[in-house]
């Protein structure tokens, strides 16, 4: 601890303020959050001397990102000082760590992505008026094992009273979403395209105490709907637009709903929904655990809200016969028998593979078998199709934008010549700007990015990494940020619970609705708890993705660290995320203005499902640590 003495001449008199500095390191390290290991106090996470870029360090805090220090100034800090950087204890491991100082809801440093053995960057901010200091490094790279992240020097000096470290209460995990009524309840999208001579999958999802019976008037002549399961199925000759009525009766009461068939080239005039094996089960995936995916997608009733996909991802390929034909591996013994399986069920079922001659896990890809490949994903029955770059990259390095659309576009000649439907799903990291030529290659939807993981890192770079994008989508073609991260995650064989908080959830789901993503389950489907069930299962919030209109969400404001995203819904309301993606609770303010709009409105609390009152010119919201509210917004005269 030092004391400086600071006299300052104020008109005929001297003023005498005293200051003093405090060490971080001599702060309770106890409430710091790290994702591995105990802070070291003036030493590196593993206990060596404090060194970055060769520069050794005698004060400061040795951590493991990804990693928080709250720290409560109450207004009277006065400068905060360090040298930051990554340990040299790591050696040449790897690793890209950013380094944030946040006071409140605003950033005051970010040392952009720094990597092993860089020299320390020097930290300088002022704290006037800040109430809690955070003090957050970032992992951005995929090596998590030497993710040593030093605060070296790292000092607050106070103009009055001591800096005194905190944690973020804990969030428990409360369902927000309430239970859906027990009167029928037709649910999902208005619209479905499909093209003519392709057999028809609909299962129309509904809430509500069983039985409920089904009909629907106005069916073109080609399809049928069963009375008991609500599926239509069969086949529509002609290109046209049917808008027909759904109807779904229980004991209690009637529901009825208009809905759009349209017969035509374009597929997925909503975001896909569904399940995909890959963010849970990664290469230990089996025919076993895909039948089990379905079973519980029907069991936990979420079916009953509009997921329709249980996707295969890699490591399901063995190799090619004598005639070339691809084979599955001895976990999946009969591919026809498993896609019947899950169609029985009334969902639909996709597969994955690769322009390349390897997939991403090294197994058999689709490169020179295309249309033969196409002609098996078909007769096996699938219905979607994930396309994955990977060994594409041998064959193609440093491809050109040519060279990047062909692989896709020879596919997709080859999927349109066959007699069913299948979403094409192009994966290739957002390379060459996809998103301004997916649609050109005719995907239905295309990878902006790099793998997702359970991280709020991961989550939030990559969710509110979508600005500008949304000129891009729209019904048929959509921007993917990658799959859902909530629930049980791993990626192999140990299953855990996702690493996201409460709050980091609801902005997970809220983020991925509003940008009209692809919405992919990625837990194992047979160990949904109550939470996890909340979040995938709110109407009003997948609403919010499937709406018709299919208009992407913009970025409307920000301000630090809190950002307002918002999009135009089919009927003319709006809808607004308002995110804090700050360490502490904020205020966070939509102003109608941003959005375009004048005059009174209903804000309605989408995930509580609840008005919240008539506002004029702006609402605002408490929001949490990395949370959200998300609202939908009616003219209320
Ligand atoms: C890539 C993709 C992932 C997954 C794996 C499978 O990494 O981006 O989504 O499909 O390949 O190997």
């Amino acid at each position: 601890m030092a004391v400086w003495i600071m006299t300052v001449f104020l008109g005929s008199a001297f003023i005498t303020s005293a200051s003093e500095a405090f060490w971080v390191s001599d702060l309770d390290l106890g409430k710091m959050e790290q994702s591995w290991g105990q802070p070291g106090v003036n030493k590196s996470v593993v206990g060596a001397p404090l060194s970055i870029g060769g520069k050794k360090f005698e004060h400061g805090v040795g951590t493991h990102a990804i990693s928080v220090l709250r720290i409560r100034l109450e207004g009277h800090g006065d400068r905060f000082t360090a040298q930051v950087g990554l340990d040299d204890d790591i050696g040449q491991c790897p690793a890209s760590l950013i380094f944030k100082v946040e006071g409140d809801s605003k950033i005051l440093f970010n040392s952009g992505v720094m990597k092993t053995g860089e020299a320390a960057q020097p930290v300088a901010v002022d704290l006037s008026g800040v109430k809690v200091l955070s003090l957050l490094v970032e992992a951005t790279g995929n090596d998590i094992s030497c993710n040593h992240a030093d605060w070296a020097d790292a000092k607050i000096t106070m103009r009055e009273g001591k800096p005194v470290t905190t944690m973020y209460p804990s969030e428990p995990p409360v369902v927000l979403t309430p239970k859906p009524p027990r009167t029928p309840r037709i649910n999902g999208a208005e619209i479905i395209g499909v093209r003519p001579g392709s057999p028809f999958l609909f299962t129309i999802p509904a809430t509500g105490e069983r039985p409920i019976t089904f009909a629907v008037s106005g069916l073109p002549a080609g399809l049928t709907v069963d009375p008991q399961t609500g599926r239509i199925t069969g086949v529509l000759t002609n290109q046209g637009s049917y808008t027909v009525t759904f109807l779904a009766k229980n004991e209690l009461g009637t529901n009825r709903r208009s809905f759009k068939i349209v017969c035509g080239n374009t597929l997925s005039l909503t975001p896909p929904m569904g399940w995909n094996s890959w963010n849970c089960f990664g290469c230990d995936v089996s025919d076993a655990k895909v039948r089990a995916a379905a079973d519980a997608m029907v069991s936990s009733g979420l079916i009953n809200h509009g997921w329709t996909y249980i996707n295969i991802d890699d490591c399901w390929e063995g190799g090619r016969d004598a005639n070339g034909n691809i084979i599955p591996n001895s976990k999946f013994p009969d591919m026809k028998a498993l896609t019947d399986y899950v169609h029985a069920k009334g969902l639909k079922i996709g597969i994955y593979s690769s322009p390349g001659p390897k997939t991403c896990g090294g197994n058999e890809g689709s490169y020179q078998h295309e249309e033969q490949d196409a002609r098996q994903f078909a007769r096996w029955g699938f219905d979607y199709l994930k396309y994955d770059w990977c060994s594409y990259g041998n064959i193609a390095p440093n491809p050109t934008l040519e060279q990047m659309k062909q692989p896709y576009q020879v596919m997709h000649a080859a999927l349109e010549r066959q007699p069913r439907d299948i979403v094409y799903s192009l994966c290739q990291y957002g390379m060459g700007d996809v998103w301004k030529w997916g649609a050109s290659v005719e995907g239905n939807c295309w990878r902006t990015g790099i793998d997702i993981v359970d991280t709020w890192t991961s989550v939030s770079g990559i969710g509110f990494d979508q600005v500008g994008r949304e000129q891009y989508a729209g019904p048929g073609h959509w921007n993917d940020p990658d799959m859902l991260v909530v629930g049980q995650v791993g990626w192999g064989s140990n299953i855990r619970p996702t690493r996201l908080t409460v709050n980091e959830q609801f902005t997970h789901i809220s983020l991925w609705a509003l940008l009209d993503a692809p919405l992919f389950i990625g837990c194992d489907m047979t160990k949904l708890d109550d939470f996890t069930l909340g979040l995938l299962s709110n109407d009003e919030v997948l609403a919010v993705n499937q709406d018709s209109l299919g208009r992407q969400a913009a970025r409307v404001s920000v301000d630090g660290v809190l950002e307002v995203w918002a999009k135009d819904m089919a009927d003319g309301s709006k809808v607004a995320g308002l995110f804090n993606r700050g360490e502490n609770d904020a205020t966070v303010t939509l102003n109608w203005y941003d959005l375009g709009l004048t005059g009174k409105q209903n804000v309605r609390d989408l995930w509580r499902q609840k008005n919240l009152g008539i506002f004029n010119g702006q609402f605002q919201a408490k929001v949490g640590r990395h949370g959200v509210v998300l609202v939908q917004l009616t003219p209320a005269e």
